[in-house]
C-alpha cells in the first residue's frame, strides 16, 4: 500500500525509551532486595556471555537522577522500566521492603518532575529466587496468587502517578527460553513442562488485570509481547503452511489468549494430540477472559522466515551469543517450522534481520485480528559501538534503524493502526542478558565492558541528539530524511 501522503503523529504520541531492573540497576543485594533467579542463574558456569552479570549493570539504582537529566535534555516524552519484583517483596510473598518501594517512588517522582510519563513494568523476567525454591516459581499455581498480590502493591502505591502500566514482558521469551531451550532460569528443556508453566502465567497475567480493573486503577494496561511477524520462503504450500504454523504457535497462541481468553483451535489440537497441553480447571477459562488489555505492548526487533519442517526435522540449534556474524544454527520445530535466510534482508552481527517493512505488516495484522491500540515497548539495534578518544560515539547504523522503523510506524498510522508510542530500546547501554556488554542499544554509551566496571561514565551517542531532534519535530522529519 503506498499512500499519497503520511499522516501526521498523534500530538500526544509518546516518544520514549525503555530498559529492564536487571540489565541496568545493578545495587543486586542492597537495601534488603533479595535475590532473583536471574542472580543465581548467572553464577552457573557458561550461561552468559563472558559470565557477565547485573550484579553492578549500569548502576542506574545509584544514577538513575543522572540517567533521567539525560531523558530531560533529550525531551523524551515516556520511559519504561521495570519493577523488579525482588527488592520490592524480597521473598517473593510475604514481608514487604519499603526501601525497594522508595527506590521505584523517588525514580516516578523525578521522569514526573520533568514530565516525563512513566510507562512500568511489572516483570522482565526476574522472579524472586524465594518463589523459585518455595514452589518452582512459574510452574506452580501459587504464582498466580503471589503476581496478583505483587501487582495490586504497585497499583495502589503508584496509582494516579503512573498511567501505563505492562505486566509480563514477553512471556512468549520468558517461558520458552527458561522451559524449553535452557537458556534462561530455570534452564529447563522440557515441552510440558513449559506449557504449563505459560498457563500459569497466562492466568498470572490475567489476574493482575482483573485486579487492576477491581482497585479502580487509573490508566491502560497491557502486555509487552514479542512479536517476530512470519513470511514465508517462497510460495510453495508446504512453506506457506509452515509459515502459517508459526503464526499460530509463536504470536495467537498468546495473543489470543490476552484479548479473549482463549487458545486458538489448530494450536491447541496439536497439544492435545502430543500430550503437552496444560490443564484447565475450572474457573480458568473465566479468569482469561477477565485480562483483556487496553492495549498491546509489542516489542519488535525482526521479522521471520519460515519454510517446511518434517516430523524427523531440525529442532532448537545454538543462538548467536557472540556478535561473530553467521554463527547463529538452524532452529525449527519439528513437523511445525524450521527459520530459514531471508535473502532480501540484511542482518546485525548478531545475526537478527532488520526488516522496517516487518513492523508496519506486524502492526496492522494485530490490529486487524484484535482492534486494540498499539504501544511498540522495545524496539532498537543491538551493536558494536566504539568511543572516539573525544568521547564521541557516531552510531549512525544505530539512526538508521530507528529513522527506518519510525517511519514505518507513520506508514501504519497512515494504514489505520492506532499507535500510543514508541519505545526505544535502550535509553542507555545496558546488560544483555545472554550477549553481556559489547552489545550495545542505547542513546547513551556507558563506559564499561563485560570485566571492567570502569567508571561507568555516561557519553552521548550521534543517535541521542538525532532522536532529540525527531521528537521536537514529533516525527515531520522522518520522510524527508529518507528521501535523502
Ligand atoms: C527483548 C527483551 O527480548 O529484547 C530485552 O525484552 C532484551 O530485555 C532485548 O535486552 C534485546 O535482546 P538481547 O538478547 O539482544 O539483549
Amino acid at each position: 500500500m503506498e499512500h499519497n501522503k503520511l499522516k501526521p503523529f498523534p500530538k500526544d504520541f509518546l516518544w520514549g525509551s525503555a530498559s529492564a531492573a536487571y540489565q541496568v540497576e545493578g545495587a543486586w543485594d542492597e537495601d534488603g532486595k533479595g535475590p532473583s533467579v536471574w542472580d543465581e542463574f548467572v553464577r552457573i558456569p557458561g550461561t552468559t556471555f563472558k559470565e557477565t552479570n547485573g550484579d553492578v549493570a549500569v548502576d542506574n539504582y545509584h544514577r538513575y537522577k543522572e540517567d533521567v537529566a539525560l531523558m530531560a535534555e533529550q525531551g523524551l516524552k515516556a520511559y519504561r522500566f521495570s519493577v523488579a519484583w525482588s527488592r520490592v517483596i524480597p521473598h517473593g510473598n510475604g514481608e514487604v521492603n519499603e526501601a525497594g518501594l522508595k527506590f521505584y517512588d523517588n525514580l516516578i517522582d523525578e521522569l514526573l518532575s520533568y514530565g516525563i510519563e512513566p510507562v512500568v513494568t511489572l516483570y522482565h523476567w526476574d522472579i524472586p529466587q524465594g518463589l523459585q525454591d518455595e514452589y518452582g516459581g512459574w510452574e506452580s499455581r501459587k504464582v498466580v496468587e503471589d503476581f496478583t498480590t505483587y501487582a495490586a502493591l504497585l497499583f495502589e502505591r503508584f496509582n494516579g502517578r503512573v498511567k501505563y502500566w505492562v505486566t509480563l514482558n514477553e512471556q512468549n521469551v520468558f517461558i520458552s527460553h527458561g522451559y524449553k531451550l535452557a537458556y534462561h532460569p530455570p534452564g529447563v528443556s522440557d515441552d510440558k513442562r513449559m506449557f504449563a508453566a505459560n498457563h500459569n502465567a497466562n492466568l498470572a497475567n490475567a489476574s493482575a488485570i482483573a485486579k487492576f480493573r477491581e482497585l479502580g486503577t487509573s490508566g491502560k494496561i497491557g502486555p509487552s509481547f514479542a512479536y517476530g511477524p512470519s513470511y514465508s520462503i517462497d510460495a510453495n504450500p508446504a512453506n506457506v503452511l509452515a509459515s502459517e504454523n508459526s503464526e499460530e504457535f509463536n504470536a495467537h497462541f498468546w495473543m489470543d489468549v490476552y484479548t479473549w481468553g482463549e487458545y486458538p483451535t489448530a494450536t491447541w489440537n496439536w497439544l492435545e494430540e502430543h500430550g503437552l497441553a496444560p490443564e484447565i480447571l475450572p474457573g480458568d477459562t473465566e479468569l482469561l477472559k477477565k485480562g483483556k488489555p487496553d492495549f498491546m505492548g509489542v516489542n519488535y526487533y525482526r521479522s521471520m522466515t519460515h519454510a517446511f519442517n518434517g516430523k524427523d526435522g531440525v529442532g532448537s540449534g545454538k543462538m548467536n551469543t557472540t556478535g561473530e556474524k553467521g554463527t547463529s544454527e538452524e532452529t525449527g520445530v519439528p513437523g511445525l517450522y524450521k527459520n530459514t535466510n531471508n535473502p532480501y534482508l540484511e542482518k546485525t552481527n548478531w545475526d537478527w534481520d532488520i526488516d522496517p517493512t516487518g513492523l508496519r505488516i506486524g502492526l496492522r495484522r494485530i490490529t486487524n485480528r484484535y482492534k486494540l491500540p498499539i504501544m511498540i515497548t522495545e524496539n532498537g539495534l543491538g551493536e558494536y559501538d566504539s568511543l572516539t578518544e573525544d568521547h564521541k560515539i557516531h552510531d549512525e547504523y544505530r539512526i538508521e534503524y530507528i529513522r527506518a522503523h519510525a517511519l514505518a510506524i507513520q506508514e501504519a498510522i497512515t494504514d489505520g493502526v492506532e499507535m500510543l508510542g514508541y519505545c526505544t530500546w535502550s535509553f542507555t547501554d545496558l546488560l544483555s542478558w545472554l550477549n553481556g556488554y559489547q552489545k550495545r542499544y542505547g542513546f547513551v554509551y556507558v563506559d564499561r565492558d563485560e570485566n571492567d566496571e570502569k567508571e561507568l561514565k555516561r557519553y552521548k551517542k550521534d543517535s541521542f541528539y538525532w532522536y532529540k531532534k525527531t521528537i521536537e519535530a514529533n516525527g515531520a522529519n522522518l520522510v524527508e530524511e529518507q528521501g535523502k
